[in-house]
């Protein structure tokens, strides 16, 4: 378990820049129905899933893959960002989630974008056919440097990657025994110190989901 630090204020302040957000039905029946069939609550929020969105907009991506789909919220969000033929490739290990996530992205109209590939990610990956030129790493973090050296293999030069819960409020400097995720994330960081083809930062953030962060990172060109 990461340190949960949580704060009213971090909370309010999602609301209010939730609240300025575009009205979103679809979204929002994707959180109701991930809900409504017991998925955990750990989707990107609002504000994160936009951002993610822009960013692959910016990258101008057209394939894109996602390791950790959940019910889809971040699949739908990454998937808009793509043209009329292009393609998003999403790992899960769990059928139950795959399924939740088929539904809440044929709702969105995305589903002729969308590729699930069910199986231990470290088992899909390798029949994966790259590059990729947008990678979103949000599933187990036990294996994420594993996960980001696969992310680099299936990349071209100036492939985007962005990696989901890093800090873990804070935990991650200073991991404890059993902290198997951030033992995970610090084993990241190193492989990626060492790594020249990669440039990369992490920014800390704070909302209502505690205090996390993003390792955003670019293939040399
Ligand atoms: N990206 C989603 C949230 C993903 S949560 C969103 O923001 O909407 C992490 C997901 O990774 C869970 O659905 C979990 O089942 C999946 N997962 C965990 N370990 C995995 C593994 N080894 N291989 C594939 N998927 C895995
Ligand atoms: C967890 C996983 C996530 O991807 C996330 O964004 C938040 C929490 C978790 O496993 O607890
Ligand atoms: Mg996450």
């Amino acid at each position: 378990m990461s340190l949960k630090v949580h704060n009213p204020r971090w909370t309010r302040v999602d609301r209010y820049l939730e609240d300025r957000l575009e009205p979103d039905p679809i979204l929002d029946a994707a959180v109701k129905a991930s809900s409504a069939a017991g998925l955990p609550d750990i989707a990107v929020t609002p504000s994160q899933g936009k951002f993610l969105h822009l960013l692959a907009r910016m990258q101008a991506a057209r394939r894109i893959l996602e390791i950790g789909t959940l019910g889809g919220y971040s699949t739908i969000w990454l998937a808009r960002a793509l043209p009329a033929d292009g393609r998003l490739v999403t790992l899960e290990f769990d059928e139950k989630h795959l399924n939740v996530a088929r539904e809440n992205i044929a709702r969105a109209g995305l589903s002729p974008l969308v590729e699930h590939r069910l199986g231990p990610a470290l088992e899909t990956l390798p029949q994966l056919t790259g590059p990729f030129d947008f990678i979103f790493i949000d599933a187990d973090k036990e294996n994420a440097a594993a996960y980001f050296e696969w992310s680099v293999r299936l990349s071209r030069p100036g492939t985007a990657v962005l990696v989901d819960n890093v800090i873990r409020g804070g935990a991650v400097v200073k991991p404890r025994a059993h902290d198997t995720s951030s033992r995970g994330i610090h084993e990241m960081n190193e492989a990626i110190r060492r790594n020249p083809r990669v440039s990369a930062t992490t920014i800390q953030t704070v909302g209502r989901k505690g205090y996390d962060g993003f390792l955003f990172a670019l293939v040399a060109e």
